[in-house]
């Protein structure tokens, strides 16, 4: 696919995914998010790289769904073609970890973004709302969904109900994001928590993944077990039989992805 919207580079075992459309602050089109849906699921294929980062520009992650784009969509229009948000929920099938490194503005369905992927990183300029409201509608990409599960029910209304942006200090200490980091570095810190990432073993990687999310899923029960059968399948496999014994050996462990 060629891309128009976003650009796409790999550093080392890293993917990594810059939203492109800087007059338009990368508000997320059908387009856009049609290149991110491809991307994400070429990296996901590819055996050479173990972690994604999804970034955008200083000023702006994204500010939302394109406005101009879906101002006279008909609820038919939106309904039967599944605009604006027809695959969004694809970014919750990739198997790697996708971090998103935050500067600037990540509102509505900016936020939503951000809060598909595995961690937020933050620099000291970012901000976060879900400001649909004052465009008469209301998030429609997760956000009054993730946002409770991820800030507490109280904080998600305040800011679904009065639009109110969220810095970075607020979003870190309500644990939206894990780290806050200065600007001029986000890109940096980022690259090298996917580094640290991406130096594990790939398919232990995936299954920390996978167990972690159970628990937006399941109850508390259900999940330890789910967790326990990956945690009995990694004695199935060569890199716990590594990572052990080089422990043992006082050497850093060589991961051979098997
Ligand atoms: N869609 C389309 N265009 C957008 C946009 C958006 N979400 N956000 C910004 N832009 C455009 C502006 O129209 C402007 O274009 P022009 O130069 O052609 O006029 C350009 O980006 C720069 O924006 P501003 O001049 O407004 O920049 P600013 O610094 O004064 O303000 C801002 C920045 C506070 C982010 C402001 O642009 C803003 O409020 N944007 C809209 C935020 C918003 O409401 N997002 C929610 C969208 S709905 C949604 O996301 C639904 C969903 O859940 C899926």
């Amino acid at each position: 696919m060629e891309y128009q919207n976003i650009l796409v580079e790999t550093k080392e075992k890293v993917g990594l995914i810059t939203l492109n459309r800087p007059k338009a602050l990368n508000a997320l089109n059908d387009q856009l998010m049609d290149e991110l849906g491809f991307a994400l699921k070429a990296f996901d294929k590819d055996e050479a790289i173990a972690c994604i980062v999804i970034t955008g520009s200083e000023k702006a992650f994204a500010a939302g769904a394109d406005i101009g784009a879906m101002a006279n969509y008909t609820y038919m229009d939106a309904y039967k073609n599944d605009y604006i948000t027809r695959n969004w929920e694809q970014i919750r099938q990739i198997r790697k970890p996708v971090i998103a490194a935050v500067a600037g503005y990540a509102l509505g369905g900016g936020c939503e973004l951000a809060m598909m992927c595995d961690f937020i990183i933050a620099a000291e300029n970012a901000k976060f709302g879900q400001p649909e409201i004052k465009l008469g509608t209301l998030p429609g990409a997760g956000g009054t969904q993730r946002l409770p599960r991820a800030i507490s029910k109280s904080k998600a209304m305040d800011m679904c109900l009065t639009a109110r942006m969220m810095d970075a200090v607020e979003a870190e200490r309500a644990g939206l994001v894990s780290r806050i980091v200065p600007l001029e570095k986000l890109l940096e810190e980022t690259l090298a928590a996917a580094n640290t990432i991406a130096a594990m073993s790939l398919p232990i990687i995936m299954m920390v993944k996978d167990s972690v999310n159970r628990a937006y899923e399941t109850t508390l029960s259900e999940g330890v077990q789910y967790e326990r059968r990956l945690f009995h399948s990694s004695f199935g496999t060569d890199d716990q039989k590594e990572g052990m014994k080089a422990f043992m050996e006082k050497r850093p462990a060589n991961f051979t992805n098997k």
